[in-house]
């Protein structure tokens, strides 16, 4: 499932893989059909996705007046800490009315764990077949049954910086990670860190885009699939450019916001973080693009779109299942969309959106993602192209690599890792 190409992707029309699925039961056992109340669970609470969660909740309480609705959000950057909120509430029965998700094998591992309600009814009965990818749809299925919405489509693989700090310092942006720690020596002098880096979850994406920028896009699909040796040669010299970066890296704790700002303060030259950033930079820092702030692929990475796609989903036992389909609804739809997508720095999922509404950053965003020769490969942070216990077990393998700093033996414990939960 980790490779896909392009064209599989964003061809119109839904596909579905024919994986097994686990047997169902379709009734939800707490329905409480007299109540008017949805509750929206997902990680959408900091500034920048929060504006973005307000879209839709506000498009949401047009279409559906009198609806009592509930923001669930539990803060914390890709879900971190709200995927263990989720957690504990599916295992004591007390699911939401509807969950953020990733779209790729993160969606897969729900499926088939039967937590989801198929919702091809939906699909079927608003036409929303022809109006997604084929391949996105394929990454919310199994057996010919679709279980979710994607409201989106971010970028993983992107490096912000301030245009005119840049100037400041002599250094246009790195194009490779060799240029970049070229970068990175001169402005140690200058007390100026080469990037900025935050929690745990900040440091796995750099990593990806680093393992993306330094393989290229078929040794990086590679790496989860099976198709590429962790072990190698190459995997372990990326490892090492990381560890470098790292070394001459401002590394804190914080969440992306707060590790963004560093730039922005001119402490750091560049964070390499996803688009959300963008609904961020443009929304609440009030900052114009190209001359408040930039952005390019990040390095070794140009042409290339490392994608995932936040998605909502009908759990079993929703208990107001009528007022989740109300918000699936409105997530599925053109308005919807383009009225979250903004805000939230993404390029929609629809094919049929309003691309006047995509300015500044997005438009060149909406540009690469339909370019068709642009390559997309899927992010392992961010639930495409991993299951939740591989990605576990990399965290686990990169908690001690913080430690030992042994890149080889990095590389072993995934490999490892790999094999097991493949
Ligand atoms: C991702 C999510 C994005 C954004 C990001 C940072 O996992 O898909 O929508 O929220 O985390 O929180």
């Amino acid at each position: 499932m980790a490779e896909f190409t392009r064209r599989q992707l964003l061809a119109a029309g839904a596909g579905v893989s024919a994986l097994t699925l686990l047997p169902s039961c379709s009734k939800s056992a707490e329905e409480k059909p007299d109540e008017k109340k949805v509750e929206v669970f997902s990680w959408w609470s900091g500034p920048g996705e929060g504006e973005g969660l307000e879209a839709l909740i506000t498009e949401f309480k047009s279409k559906n007046p009198g609806v009592e609705f509930t923001n669930a959000a539990v803060a914390g950057g890709s879900g971190t800490q709200a995927r263990q909120v989720l957690a504990s509430r599916l295992l004591g029965k007390q699911p939401p009315d509807s969950y953020q998700l990733h779209a790729g094998l993160e969606a897969a591992d729900d499926i088939k764990a039967d937590r989801l309600e198929d919702i091809t009814y939906l699909y079927d009965a608003n036409g929303w077949k022809s109006k997604f990818p084929a391949g996105l749809v394929d990454k919310l299925s199994i057996g010919g049954k679709i279980y979710a919405v994607p409201v989106n489509i971010h970028r993983s693989n992107l490096m912000w910086f301030v245009p005119s700090k840049l100037q400041e310092w002599g250094i246009t942006p790195a194009k490779t990670y060799s240029e970049l720690l070229t970068q990175a020596a001169a402005l140690k002098a200058k007390n100026v860190s080469i990037l900025s880096v935050g929690a745990t979850w900040t440091q796995l994406h750099l990593l990806e885009n680093v393992l993306l920028g330094e393989l290229g896009t078929d040794k990086y699909n590679g790496l989860w699939d099976g198709k590429t040796d962790w072990k190698g040669a190459e995997v372990v010299a990326a490892l090492e450019t990381f560890k470098k970066i790292l070394s001459f890296s401002s590394v804190g704790t914080d969440d992306w916001q707060p590790t963004l700002d560093k730039v922005l303060a001119g402490s750091a030259a560049y964070h390499v973080m996803g688009d959300w950033a963008a609904g961020y930079l443009q929304g609440p820092k009030a900052l114009k693009y190209k001359t408040g702030y930039d952005v390019l692929a990040s390095p070794g990475s140009t042409g290339v779109y490392n994608f995932l796609a936040d998605s909502f989903t009908l759990p079993k036992g929703a208990p107001h299942k009528t007022y989740a389909e109300a918000w699936l609804k409105v997530c599925a739809s053109a308005e919807g969309q383009d009225m979250f997508n903004p805000k939230k720095g993404s390029v929609p999922a629809r094919l049929d959106s309003d691309k006047t509404k995509y300015k500044d950053y997005l438009e060149w965003a909406l540009k690469e993602w339909q370019n068709p020769s642009t390559k997309v490969v899927g992010s392992v942070v961010h639930g495409v192209v991993a299951n939740n216990a591989f990605k576990a077990e990399v965290e686990k393998a990169y908690g001690v690599f913080v430690q030992d700093k042994d890149s080889a033996k990095f590389a072993g414990a995934v490999a490892t890792a790999y094999g097991a939960n493949k």
